[in-house]
């Protein structure tokens, strides 16, 4: 565990970069598993945890991401991939259950219990943007793990920039699951990074209605 550990969460977040390049030295199984865990935890829609990760370690499948990636040579250098998924039939596969066994075992209200039993299927049945639910759901796990990595002192690149169908059959995804998004985990090499700039809350905070500006 990196001395960077330590760091205040704000700190962390002010210096964290995307990662350019990563040297070899490999993410631990202990700090992997509590990262991990970490994004287990991100809330979700009726907690339903549509996530899936795929952990890829190995120099052949590392190799092969990279192919499915545009040659993205970080995908191939960082010591470990995380490939994270939406299920888009996971509720309709055991884990509404599943959720409503856990909220039960929890101590959820038998009134909350009933009302997600008997919403959830049309809510999601009928949902117009299933896809754009999805990646609701899987990105606040996604950069739960980013800042549980962080916290860890590793360094992070998140990435979209992969071909879908390659990467499906890589993986060997099935049908119901959406790859969306990429995350290497390892330590920068060298000093390539730089911050980008963001821009002023004054450009892209309102208040109360829109266009007011925010006073902070
Ligand atoms: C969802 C997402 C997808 C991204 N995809 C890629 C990518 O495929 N390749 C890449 O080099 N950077 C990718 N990035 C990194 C962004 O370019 C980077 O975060 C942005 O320029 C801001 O820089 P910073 O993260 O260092 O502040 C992605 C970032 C996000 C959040």
């Amino acid at each position: 565990m990196s001395a960077q550990s330590d760091r205040p969460f704000l700190q962390m977040v002010a210096e964290r970069r995307a990662t350019p390049s990563f040297d070899d030295t490999p993410v631990t199984d202990e700090d992997l598993q509590a990262i991990l865990m970490a994004g287990l935890k991100a809330p979700s829609s009726y907690n339903l945890q549509p996530w899936r990760f795929l952990v890829v370690r190995s120099a052949e499948g590392r190799r092969r991401l990279r192919d499915a990636c545009f040659n993205q040579r970080k995908v191939e250098e960082a010591p470990l991939i995380l490939v994270a998924c939406g299920d888009a039939d996971g509720w309709r596969n055991g884990d509404l259950e599943e959720v409503l066994h856990m909220g039960r075992e929890g101590g959820m209200p038998e009134s909350f219990l009933e009302q997600v039993k008997a919403s959830a299927p049309g809510y999601l049945r009928e949902h117009p943007n299933i896809t754009a639910w999805l990646n609701r759901q899987v990105m606040i796990a996604f950069t739960t793990i980013m800042w549980a990595a962080e916290s860890l002192g590793y360094n992070t690149a998140p990435m979209e920039g992969f071909d879908a169908a390659k990467l499906r059959s890589a993986l060997k995804l099935p049908l119901s699951y959406d790859p969306i998004a990429l995350l290497a985990l390892g330590h920068a090499k060298g000093s390539s990074r730089y911050d980008g700039g963001r821009f002023s809350s004054q450009r892209v905070v309102f208040e109360e209605e829109f266009p007011r500006p925010f006073r902070p």
